[in-house]
């Protein structure tokens, strides 16, 4: 415990304190994943969240580094605003597969979940099985802890990460060998992919990977990176439709961790703030930036992912312009927007939108 009696000002401040207190009580940094409580008795209310309670803080892996001239570095794509009545309106969903492709889409992604699953020892349906027979047998066996989710999560957005920017070079790629125009594509699948990359420096600001994990990442990528760019060669549809997919696996994940939290299984989680790198991208407003909002955030953009990519596998990929950057005759009618003001899970038909 630590209590900073001096003003702090802003966030690099604030990180900087965490890390000396850590340096000062020869906290660990290593491998293995460690949470650290710190209580900080706080200044202007309304630079940060973390005031005179008590809540946790998470230990930042890595910091800011500060050089001399350079005052700050934005994010490259800044983030539409989220209302907290949109993210929580957040649901489930399935896209039924209607046809061949849609088939082979589904098929490999139940085959990488499965995968996942036995990688990250995650094992709901089971899980739920057990605890209706044995409740305490269920807890040992499959219990999810914040550790684990922590861990599936990297690796899930480690993954997530690859196909908008594959996706996007290729498409670049394309354009400039036919000196044809890309229609706005290549910029929403960039800015998916770095809003992915988003997802896991977030999750790695509290949890760092240990070897093992590191290396599972390392090999997946360059197993993943590769499929997809001759899939996306092949069948830039099929890949959409995929990735549509696994964004539906992505918001069930959250969602369920959503639901631990508020049933009082992950107490570490509990009254855990994000990290700063989260509320500055997300512009987090002041007392809804704790563990809980964060994962509603990621949650809402995941759901924008399923959304868009099932879109795209719904287009012509050749002519048809993207409808998520594009201005309608009719702005009154519900169309596809970067933000949650028209949310479809499934995705939009090509009729009612091109
Ligand atoms: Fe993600
Ligand atoms: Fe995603």
């Amino acid at each position: 415990m630590i209590a900073t009696r001096t003003a702090i000002r802003g966030s690099t401040a604030s990180a900087r304190a965490t890390a000396h207190f850590l340096k000062c009580n020869g906290t660990h940094i290593g491998l293995r994943p460690t949470f650290v409580i710190a209580q900080h008795v706080q200044t202007p209310a309304s630079q940060r969240p973390f005031t005179s309670s008590n809540s946790p803080r998470i230990k930042e892996f890595f910091e800011k580094k500060e050089t001399e001239k350079v005052r700050k570095t934005p994010a490259a794509w800044a983030h539409p605003l989220y209302t907290e009545e949109q993210m929580n309106a957040v649901t489930v969903a399935h896209r039924e597969a209607q046809t061949m492709s849609d088939k082979v889409a589904l098929i490999a992604v139940k085959f990488m979940r499965w995968g996942l699953d036995v990688a990250t020892g995650y094992r709901h349906e089971r899980a739920i099985d057990l605890n209706e027979k044995d409740p305490e047998a269920a807890r040992k066996k499959f219990a999810m802890t914040e550790e684990k989710y922590m861990i599936r999560n990297v690796f899930l957005e480690s993954i997530a990460g690859v196909p908008g920017m594959v996706a996007g070079m290729l498409r670049h790629l394309h354009s400039m060998r036919r000196m044809k125009r890309d229609n706005g594509w290549i910029e929403s699948l960039l800015e998916e992919s770095y809003n992915e990359r988003m997802h896991l420096l977030v999750f790695l600001k509290m949890q760092q990977p240990g070897l093992f994990m590191r290396f599972m990442v390392l090999a997946a990528q360059g197993v993943w990176c590769n499929a997809l760019f001759f899939a996306y060669l092949v069948s830039p549809r099929t890949v959409h439709r995929l990735v549509g997919y696994l964004e539906e696996e992505a918001v069930i994940t959250y969602t369920r961790q959503i639901k631990d939290l508020d049933e009082g299984r992950l107490p570490k989680w509990q009254n855990l703030q994000a990290p700063d790198i989260a509320v500055d991208y997300w512009k987090m407003p002041e007392g809804h930036r704790t563990m809980r909002d964060l994962l509603l955030y990621i949650r809402a953009d995941e759901s924008k992912h399923r959304e868009v990519n099932h879109t795209f596998g719904n287009l012509d990929q050749k002519e048809d312009p993207n409808p998520f950057v594009s201005e309608y005759k009719d702005p009154e009618k519900p169309h596809p927007s970067k933000d949650l003001a028209f949310p479809k899970p499934t995705g939009w038909e090509r009729h009612e939108i091109i």
